[in-house]
């Protein structure tokens, strides 16, 4: 709902989004190097360029003022109490792929062992901001650490 435009998943909003920027590049006189411009990579090209709706931007700042000093900036629990607390991966993308927006939901409202509980700080709309921002986050292939590097 509030990201229109990163969570491509949606096949279908692809395909929307892959057939306005195809028409887009043919009124603008097909001027791609690339030859055979299909409409998968034009919705690759669009998913980075669209601008995040006001639900992303809101959802992005509420992150960054509660969850980043754990989590980081970019999810990965890269942070002095992150690491001291161990704080979860948010961008490992099994982890994504395996969870469901309600179960996000659920532990930033009740939190879960070292995770603290936002349950009083953040409406039920403000987590299901944060919850669309977490997913902004995941990233393409697990990273090269020291568990995945066996
Ligand atoms: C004080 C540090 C801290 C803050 C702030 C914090 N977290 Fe966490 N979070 C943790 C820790 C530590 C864990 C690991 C939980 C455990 O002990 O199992 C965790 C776990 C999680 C998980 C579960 C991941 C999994 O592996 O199942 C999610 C989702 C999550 N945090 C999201 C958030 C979001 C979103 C926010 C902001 C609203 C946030 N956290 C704020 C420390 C924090």
């Amino acid at each position: 709902m509030t990201l229109q435009c990163r969570r491509a998943g949606m096949k279908i909003v692809v395909i929307i989004i892959g057939a306005l920027l195809l028409s887009e590049a043919v009124l603008a006189g097909l001027d791609q190097k690339q030859q055979g411009h299909n409409a998968a990579t034009a919705a690759k090209a669009g998913a980075k360029e669209c601008e995040p709706t006001p639900e992303a931007v809101r959802g992005k700042e509420l992150y960054l003022q509660n969850c980043a000093r754990c989590h980081g900036g970019d999810g990965r629990g890269d942070t002095p109490l992150g690491k001291r607390l161990q704080a979860s991966d948010l961008t490992d993308p099994t982890w994504q792929w395996e969870t469901s927006d309600q179960r996000i939901a659920e532990i930033i409202t009740n939190g879960e062992e070292r995770m603290p509980a936002f349950g009083r700080k953040l409406s039920v709309e403000d987590v299901a901001l944060v919850v669309a921002h977490v997913r902004t986050l995941r990233a393409k292939r697990p990273h090269a650490t020291a568990s995945n590097q066996e």
